[in-house]
């Protein structure tokens, strides 16, 4: 029997935008609400942090309450801030607490403590402040001595980050102006929407944060592969900075249709998306900016696709929460794929059967999600090493599958 899968459905809430949300209410005056925000592993991670700040947090199962205590109003934390396995986590809160006049010193899981701090770090050294790492530049990070006042604020990283941009964002926030970062490739623009929103110093205020782009891709590119599929994904984020992998499916002939648009302080609508037969395209830097999480889904789609799929703007998958670039090669090679991997992306020609076996997910959640989808389209049995890794961005991702899959 062919699954496919039907049914309308609504993401839950963005990660980017909960973390930045937790962030920003904690240093305003004030309670803040926020509605549909993820209740997920790294969301918990950077909330549980901020109660060690001394923030209070009300959790009900439709919305946040947090107690603002205001820009100055963070306490000196009496253990060590754990981000377990958020790299937005640790870097926001890198940027946020490099401005307190008080130690505070930020770890993480394994995997966290291998990914690079080293530039984030330079440049808020650069200004003033006393941060040490391991030999390796990773976490712990060590906050001694805070920012001073810079006198450049023109900084420009040798890749583009929406992390490291909005770590400066939030150290920005204690100084006189806010930092001018220049990209390449403009990343997401989330820390800028909420203060343009929040104002600067941030507001409390009440929020609704959109469904999460990022979990609703496993679900479209399911979709889309799955003949007789026909789903209606509502409340989704539509922000332009995070729509690299819906135009890129659209290119290759996947049948997506925005159906809805609203603009709050971020776009967020509808989406319907149909099963499709897909072709090669070329994916270029800036298309992968905007899909940087998606990329290892992009590359499933195109074992699936009629001709050869190159893949550049690639490179920072090396730095995720796995080597996403190597894990992404390598298994989907063992499996059957006809993959390449080039200085900063892949070369792949479709369409190719794929076969089972048992692969590693190194505790990846986006790889763990990948191998899931993988799973519907592979010929023989596809077994994960673990899944609980999910549950770092998309607890009920499981769940989702299992309602929205119909037997044929
Ligand atoms: C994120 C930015 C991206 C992305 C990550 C979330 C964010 O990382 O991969 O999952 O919330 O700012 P980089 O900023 O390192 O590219």
């Amino acid at each position: 029997m062919v699954p496919r899968l039907r049914g309308n459905w609504s993401p839950p809430g963005d990660k980017s935008m909960t973390h930045r949300a937790l962030i920003l209410s904690s240093i305003a005056e004030g309670r803040s609400h926020l509605y549909h925000a993820l209740n997920a592993q790294d969301t918990l991670a950077t909330a549980s942090c901020l109660r060690s700040l001394g923030i209070k947090m009300e959790m009900g199962s439709q919305k946040i309450a947090v107690i603002g205590q205001g820009l100055c109003g963070l306490k000196e934390p009496s253990r060590i801030l754990d981000c377990k396995n958020s790299g937005t986590s640790l870097r926001l809160l890198t940027g946020l607490l490099s401005a307190q006049k008080f130690e505070s010193i930020l770890t993480g899981d394994a995997s966290l403590r291998k990914r690079p701090m080293g530039e984030l770090v330079s440049v808020l050294t650069s200004w003033g402040a006393s941060i040490q790492l391991s030999s390796r530049k990773t976490a712990p990070v060590k906050i001694k001595k805070p920012i001073q006042k810079p006198k450049l604020l023109k900084i420009k990283f040798s890749y583009s980050s929406a992390q490291y941009k909005s770590a400066l964002l939030l150290a920005g926030l204690y100084l006189d102006r806010l930092p001018q970062i220049t990209e390449t490739f403009s990343s997401r623009d989330h820390t800028e929407r909420l203060l343009k929103r929040m104002g600067i110093p941030p507001r409390a205020d009440n929020l609704y944060i959109p469904g999460d782009l990022s979990s609703a891709a496993p679900i479209l590119a399911l979709a889309t592969l799955l003949p007789g599929s026909n789903v209606k994904i509502q409340q989704v984020g539509l922000n332009p900075g995070r729509l690299g992998f819906v135009s890129i499916l659209q290119k290759m002939g996947g049948h997506i249709e925005i159906t809805k648009q609203e603009e709050d302080y971020e776009p967020w609508g509808d989406m319907v998306v149909q099963s499709a037969r897909l072709k090669a395209i070329h994916v270029t830097p800036e298309m992968s900016m905007r899909a940087i999480d998606e990329l290892p889904l992009v590359c499933l789609l195109a074992t699936q696709a009629e001709g050869v799929t190159r893949v550049e703007g690639a490179s920072s998958l090396r730095f995720k929460e796995s080597n996403r670039l190597q894990l992404t090669y390598l298994t989907l090679k063992k499996i059957g794929a006809k993959i390449q991997v080039t200085p900063d992306g892949f070369r792949i020609s479709g369409p190719t059967r794929l076969s089972g076996g048992k692969v590693s997910t190194q505790k990846d959640h986006r790889m763990a999600i990948l191998f899931s989808v993988a799973q519907y389209v592979t010929s023989g049995d596809l077994k994960l090493e673990e899944t609980r890794s999910i549950a770092n961005s998309f607890p009920d991702f499981k769940k989702t599958l299992n309602r929205l899959c119909e037997k044929n």
